[in-house]
C-alpha cells in the first residue's frame, strides 16, 4: 500500500486557547507517529498558533477547519490561506457537512476554496457524504459522485494529487451511529473507482481516503482493516484521551 495512513482530529467549535494548549501538550507526550502514519489536529482558528507552537517539537501536524478563497480584503469574518500558512498550518478541512448544511456552502464555493488551498501549497482534506434521506433513497453514490466531481472541477491531475478525501456519511456524524465497515468500504471503493475515471489508476491508488462519523476506539479496528479505508477524520473522540487510544490503534 503506497498510501499514507492518517488520523485527523476535527475539534469543531470546541476548546478555548487555554484548553487547547493543555490538551495538546498531553497529546505531544503520548502520541508517537511514524513516517507512514500521520496525526493531524484541527483546532478552531483562535487556537491554531498556540497548538502549532506546542506541536512543533513533535510529528503532530496542524490543520484548519476552513479557509476563504480570496487573498485578502473586505471579507469580514473570513481567514485566508496565507494567514494559515504563515503560522505553520499544513492542512485545511474543506466541505465539511456542517459547512455544507449549517452554513449553506455550495459545491461551487468548495471548488473555489479547494483550488485556492491547493495553489497555496496547503493540503486539503475534502469532505463528502450523503444525508440519511439520500441513503434511504439509494442516492449515496450519486451524491458522493456529484460532490467529488464538482469539487475537483477544473483541477488537473498534477494539481489534485495532494488531496485527501474524507467520506463522512452525515447520518453518522455525532450520532453514535457509525457506518459498518462494509458500508464504509463500499463507498470508499466507489470513490477510488471514481478517481480512476476522473484521472487514472495511479492517482486513485495513491489517494488517501479517510472515514469519518462516530469513530471511537471500540469501533475503529473493523473500519481501519478495510482495504480502501486509510484512516479517520474524528470529531467527538478527538477531544479526549480517546484520541491517544485511536492513535495507538493506528500504529
Ligand atoms: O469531522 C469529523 C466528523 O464530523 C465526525 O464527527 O466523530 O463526532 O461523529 P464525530
Amino acid at each position: 500500500n503506497e498510501r499514507k495512513f492518517i488520523l485527523a482530529g476535527n475539534w469543531k467549535m470546541n476548546k478555548t486557547n487555554t484548553e487547547a494548549a493543555e490538551f495538546v501538550s498531553k497529546l505531544v507526550g503520548q502520541i508517537k507517529t511514524e513516517d507512514k502514519f500521520e496525526v493531524i489536529v484541527c483546532p478552531p482558528f483562535t487556537a491554531l498558533e498556540k497548538v502549532r507552537d506546542i506541536t512543533s517539537s513533535s510529528n503532530i501536524k496542524v490543520g484548519a477547519q476552513n479557509a476563504y478563497y480570496e487573498d485578502k480584503g473586505a471579507y469580514t469574518g473570513e481567514i485566508s490561506v496565507n494567514m494559515l500558512r504563515d503560522i505553520g498550518v499544513e492542512y485545511v478541512i474543506l466541505g465539511h457537512s456542517e459547512r455544507r448544511h449549517i452554513f449553506q456552502e455550495s459545491d461551487e464555493l468548495i471548488n473555489k476554496k479547494l483550488k485556492k488551498v491547493i495553489s497555496s501549497g496547503l493540503t486539503p482534506i475534502l469532505c463528502v457524504g450523503e444525508q440519511l434521506e439520500e441513503r434511504e433513497k439509494g442516492l449515496t453514490f450519486n451524491v458522493v459522485e456529484r460532490q467529488i466531481k464538482e469539487a475537483l472541477y477544473g483541477l488537473t491531475e498534477e494539481e489534485a494529487k495532494t488531496i485527501i478525501i474524507a467520506y463522512e456519511p452525515v447520518w453518522a456524524i455525532g450520532t453514535g451511529k457509525v457506518a459498518t465497515p462494509n458500508q464504509a468500504q463500499e463507498v470508499h471503493k466507489f470513490i477510488r473507482d471514481l478517481l480512476k475515471d476522473i484521472f487514472n489508476e495511479e492517482f486513485a491508488k495513491k489517494t488517501t481516503i479517510l472515514y469519518g462519523g462516530s469513530i471511537k476506539p471500540n469501533n475503529y479496528l473493523g473500519l481501519f482493516g478495510k482495504p480502501d479505508i486509510d484512516g479517520g477524520l474524528v470529531g467527538g473522540a478527538s477531544l479526549t484521551e480517546d484520541f491517544v487510544e485511536l492513535a495507538n490503534i493506528m500504529k
